[in-house]
């Protein structure tokens, strides 16, 4: 059943292109502009009640709803919090009818998840599931659900489940920029088309990228420690490819805001130390372009240290090329789906490194697929 792959993680980061046409099928019209969520379970009336939006989660699917916060935010006008799933409990959560709880599950089983969800409905919130499987715990308690139709996932490390929640997560926050009034509908036809491309792109960067991070594994996996760098919405993908490096090679990997290394993080910057950065951009977006050059100049931090950049940009971009050792590259779209093209390379760099230290990459030591006690 893995169809003449070597492991379950590199058959379902191939099935990405796949996961993300199956997750957009059917819900959004380019003839009409519009996005159509019929699960939702939430009228146009109800949704414009709406005055924030509480999003509770675990692991990559935590490091999902942190790229949706800046989604949302971003199109939709409307304030999100995320807090991790274990810990929302704990800290007395302010909640109220007028806010919209989400919770992002591949399984629809975490037990921290199911039991943020619980606190939320107690607090008479109207909750919304974003869950792989369908008819698991997590939808069969939630009033609406936004399906992710990535298929099943076997690897314990999530790829093709997280891309999908992403395609899911952009096209609420576009359907809610629609509601709220928040986007022209040409600004809306626009995003609507980068999502229709985003399948071929996807598939054009694993031809791509798959050479170039089998090759970038074979000069750093000895590594023991690495950083991951990104700005924005680009930040959560560094902390999904530090996750993705940790939890299936067992390397040492963190992930950190851009901005944040000259308070603290630039101590341990050396020779030795790979440091991934995140430095792409959408052209035609000048707040996307401002934080781009922001983030070049954190790398240049890194590079007058010695520090052993590996770098994921844009096509066409020179600039970057002239200033680190290693650069992969990725077209360009919208800004707001720029990082699921970005994890990609990530996905497929944490793989082979694992491969070349002879780690069980479908089975990683410690883990379970599915953690359902708190
Ligand atoms: O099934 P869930 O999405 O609720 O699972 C949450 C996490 O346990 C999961 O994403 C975990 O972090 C993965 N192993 C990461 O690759």
């Amino acid at each position: 059943e893995k169809e003449g792959y070597p492991h379950f993680m590199l058959k379902e980061i191939y099935e990405q292109p796949r996961a993300v046409r199956d997750t957009i099928r059917g819900r959004l019209s380019m003839t009409t502009g519009q996005v159509s969520l019929p699960d939702l379970k939430l009228s146009e009336e109800e949704l414009l009640k709406i005055q924030r939006v509480v999003i509770a989660s675990c692991g990559t699917s935590w490091h999902a709803s942190l790229v949706a916060k800046f989604m949302i935010e971003r199109l939709a006008r409307l304030p999100v919090e995320v807090d991790y799933a274990s810990e929302f409990r704990y800290r007395k959560p302010i909640l109220g009818k007028t806010d919209l709880g989400i919770l992002v599950s591949q399984s629809g089983e975490t037990a921290d998840t199911l039991a943020a969800q619980a606190e939320m409905i107690a607090h008479a919130m109207p909750t919304l599931a974003v869950c792989n499987v369908i008819g698991s715990a997590i939808p069969r308690r939630a009033l609406g659900s936004i399906s992710t139709n990535a298929g099943p996932e076997i690897g314990v490390a999530s790829t093709k489940a997280f891309t999908a929640q992403l395609a899911a997560l952009f096209l609420f926050s576009v359907y809610l920029a629609q509601i709220r009034n928040t986007l022209s509908s040409e600004e809306c036809y626009r995003l609507l088309s980068a999502l229709g491309e985003l399948p071929n792109q996807i598939d054009a960067v694993l031809r791509s990228a798959a050479p170039v991070c089998e090759r970038l594994a074979k000069e750093f996996y000895g590594a023991e420690d690495s950083l991951f760098l990104g700005r924005g919405i680009h930040y959560p993908i560094a902390l999904e490819g530090a996750l993705k490096l940790k939890e299936i090679s067992y390397i040492h990997a963190e992930g950190y805001p851009a901005g944040e290394m000259k308070h603290g993080p630039n101590a341990l910057i050396d020779e030795t130390l790979p440091v991934v950065c995140v430095a792409t951009k959408d052209p035609n977006d000048p707040e996307s372009v401002l934080k781009y050059e922001k983030t070049l100049s954190n790398i240049q931090e890194v590079t007058a240290r010695n520090g052993r950049v590996i770098a994921v940009a844009c096509e066409n971009d020179q600039e970057i090329s002239r200033l680190v050792e290693h650069v992969i590259f990725i077209p360009s779209t919208v800004e707001a789906l720029l990082p699921i093209l970005e994890v990609v390379p990530l996905q497929l760099f944490a793989y082979y490194i694992a491969v070349e230290r002879g780690c069980d990459v479908d089975q990683p030591r410690n883990l379970a697929k599915s953690v359902t006690v708190e």
